[in-house]
């Protein structure tokens, strides 16, 4: 009966184990080991601060195709398209949309040479596809750079 407990919990402690090696460890394409969702804090919110907030914040909307990326609430209730995040899709997320397209396409983002880089594109993409994790209040508030405090 004791060998028994003893094979079963063997069993169990291997089973889970194995289970975590092939849940754990899921390569997403990019050639990258992730063990953890990505989220807001991973980055996320300094890409879209530094490079979309400049036009994507409520001054500018309306000249910025509506949308305003200030906090949670703003980045997935406005915009022409809005939703533009869906949560678990980038392919059918316009917020990466338009910044996977060819940068000829018209609606390619931002609208400057400067293109973001390709882990940044990475990133944004796995962050959606792990849900779009946006904190609310001060820790979810994004700041256009214009009103960035002077060093
Ligand atoms: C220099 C200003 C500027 C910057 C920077 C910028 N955008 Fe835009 N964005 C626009 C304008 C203008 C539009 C309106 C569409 C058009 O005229 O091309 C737009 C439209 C969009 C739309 C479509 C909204 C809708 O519902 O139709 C999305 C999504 C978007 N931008 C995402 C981004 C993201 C993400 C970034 C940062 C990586 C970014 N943009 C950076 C100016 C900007």
């Amino acid at each position: 009966m004791k060998q028994r407990l003893l094979t079963l919990i063997k069993l169990g402690v291997g089973g889970g184990l194995l289970t975590c090696i092939v849940a754990c460890q899921s390569m997403n394409g990019d050639g990258l080991l992730h063990t953890q969702p990505i989220r807001f804090q991973d980055g996320i919110g300094t890409i879209l601060e530094s490079r979309c907030l400049e036009c994507h914040n409520h001054v500018s909307a309306k000249e910025s195709g509506e949308l305003n990326l200030e906090t949670r609430h703003s980045a997935f209730t406005t915009g022409i398209h809005a939703p533009v995040i869906v949560p678990g899709s980038p392919e059918r997320s316009m917020l990466y949309r338009v910044l996977a397209v060819d940068d000829l396409h018209p609606v390619f983002m931002p609208p400057t040479p400067d293109r973001l880089w390709a882990n940044e594109l990475t990133v944004l993409r796995q962050w959606i596809a792990d849900g779009a994790d946006w904190p609310t209040g001060k820790q979810g508030t994004l700041v256009r750079p214009q009103d960035w405090p002077t060093p």
